[in-house]
Parts: structure tokens; C-alpha cells; sequence
């Protein structure tokens, strides 16, 4: 009941940590695209704060975009953030001068998918600001694949949730082990204590999933099986 009190609460003034630690990443004065942008309360929480110069707020929905609208209006925002409906990439225009971009609060997938199909939106200047819900794996596989290199990472947990925060620049190639796109290399570094007890509860999900396997009446397939005891193995080496 608190839980759902306080989410309702949260708006352009007081924004989940989640995003919170998402407006740390963004520099000072960026014209920043939020692709997905929903209620649009990140890119005017960032004006309202005078911390960007210029925001697009982009959304594929109808029902998000005409809300981002009017939050934009009400806070009287108009000349300053352009609120466009388009998918991914296709709300920033060549004359917005992006400087940044944000996408969060999707699958790792699909903000790859994003990233990929709008590749032409892209100057390769901006810094990307990612918060993928799951799925980063393959995520920092798009990065490294697309001479993206991760400059910071974090992992913070919030109403029962893992977030991850990957912010990420094209500064030429760069080569990822599989297990450092996996964990994040610079989490595997840092091994901060929130990264730790994500990790902890992880392992205890890939060894129920194998136990679940090892019960189930029809024979799962061995290579997933063996993918499932591989990330175990992994993990376990991890918290060692
Ligand atoms: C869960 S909300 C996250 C909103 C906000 N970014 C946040 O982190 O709080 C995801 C939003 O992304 C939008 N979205 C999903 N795919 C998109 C795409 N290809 N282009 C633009 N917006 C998209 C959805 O319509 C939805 O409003």
C-alpha cells in the first residue's frame, strides 16, 4: 500500500530512483533525446532542473505521447522540449543537434532493436543512457559490435526490482569476453554490493530452473540445459 502510495506520487518533480539515477548520467547542458519517453517526466525533470539545453521526447504509443504532451505544456515547456510520435530512433531530426540519448525502462532486446533499425538517426557522437529491464546481455553485444564502449554501469534496486544503468559512447572498437558482456565489465570490476546481491539472487534462480529441468516428466532440450548450467557456473565463479 505504501509501495503503490508512494509510486503514485512520482512525477516531473519527484522521479522514481531509477530515473534519478538516470538524470546522473546525462551532461550538463546536452540536447537530449528520451526515446520512449511515456509521461515524458525525465526530459522535463532535466529542464525544470536546468540541466539540458534541449530535449526530444519521443513515443511510438498514442496514449504516452499525448501524455508527455501535456506534461511538457504544463510545466510550459513547449519551445523547449518537441514531444514527437514516432518509433525508436525516427523522433530525432537532423537539426535537434542530439547530444544525447536516454531509453529506458524496455527489455535489453528491444532497445537493441531501437538502437539497430534507427542506426541512420544516429551521428555517433551522443552518449547513450540505457536502463534495460533484463536482456543486457545482449544489449552490450549490440554496443560492442557497433564500436560502443561502456564508460559506466551501475545495478540498483527499487520496489522489488533489479535496474540496470549502461551508459555508453562510440570511441572505436572494443572487445568484450563473454563473460564481461554477460555481468557488465565494469560491474565485474567494481562488484558494488547491490551488483552482489543481484547476483546472489540470480544463482538461486538458475539452480531452481535446474532443478525444475532435472524433475520435469518431458526431457528438456541439452543445450538449454547446458546454456542454463553455464551462466551457474558462471555465477558461482563470480561470487567466489
Ligand atoms: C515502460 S515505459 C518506460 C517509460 C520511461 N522511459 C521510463 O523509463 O519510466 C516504455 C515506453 O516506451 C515506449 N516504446 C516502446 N517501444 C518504443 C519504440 N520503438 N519507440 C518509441 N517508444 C517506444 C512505450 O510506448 C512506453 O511508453
Amino acid at each position: 500500500m505504501w509501495t503503490l502510495k508512494k509510486e503514485r506520487q512520482l512525477n516531473e518533480q519527484t522521479l522514481s530512483m531509477r530515473l534519478e539515477r538516470v538524470v546522473a548520467h546525462v551532461p550538463a547542458g546536452a540536447r537530449l533525446a528520451d526515446i520512449g519517453s511515456d509521461h515524458g517526466y525525465l526530459p522535463v525533470a532535466l529542464m525544470r532542473r536546468g540541466a539540458i539545453a534541449a530535449a526530444v521526447a519521443g513515443e511510438v504509443a498514442l496514449t504516452p505521447f499525448r501524455s508527455a504532451e501535456r506534461t511538457v505544456r504544463a510545466n510550459g515547456l513547449d519551445p523547449r522540449i518537441t514531444v514527437r510520435l514516432a518509433n525508436g530512433l525516427a523522433a530525432i531530426e537532423p537539426g535537434d543537434g542530439i547530444t544525447a540519448i536516454s531509453i529506458c525502462g524496455m527489455g535489453g532486446e528491444t532497445i537493441r532493436d531501437i538502437l539497430d533499425s534507427g542506426k541512420a538517426h544516429l551521428r555517433g557522437q551522443e552518449r547513450l543512457i540505457l536502463q534495460p529491464n533484463g536482456g543486457e546481455q545482449p544489449l552490450r553485444q549490440w554496443l560492442m559490435e557497433n564500436g560502443y564502449r561502456i564508460l559506466c554501469e551501475e545495478v540498483l534496486r527499487e520496489n522489488r526490482f533489479d535496474y540496470e544503468i549502461i551508459v555508453a559512447e562510440r570511441a572505436g572498437p572494443v572487445m568484450y569476453t563473454a563473460e564481461e558482456l554477460y555481468f557488465g565489465p565494469l560491474q565485474m570490476q567494481a562488484r558494488s554490493p547491490a551488483f552482489l546481491v543481484k547476483w546472489q539472487r540470480m544463482l538461486r534462480h538458475k539452480q531452481q530452473t535446474l532443478t525444475h529441468f532435472a524433475r520435469a516428466r518431458q526431457a528438456v532440450p541439452e543445450e538449454k540445459v547446458r546454456d542454463v548450467a553455464r551462466q551457474a557456473r558462471w555465477i558461482t565463479e563470480l561470487l567466489a
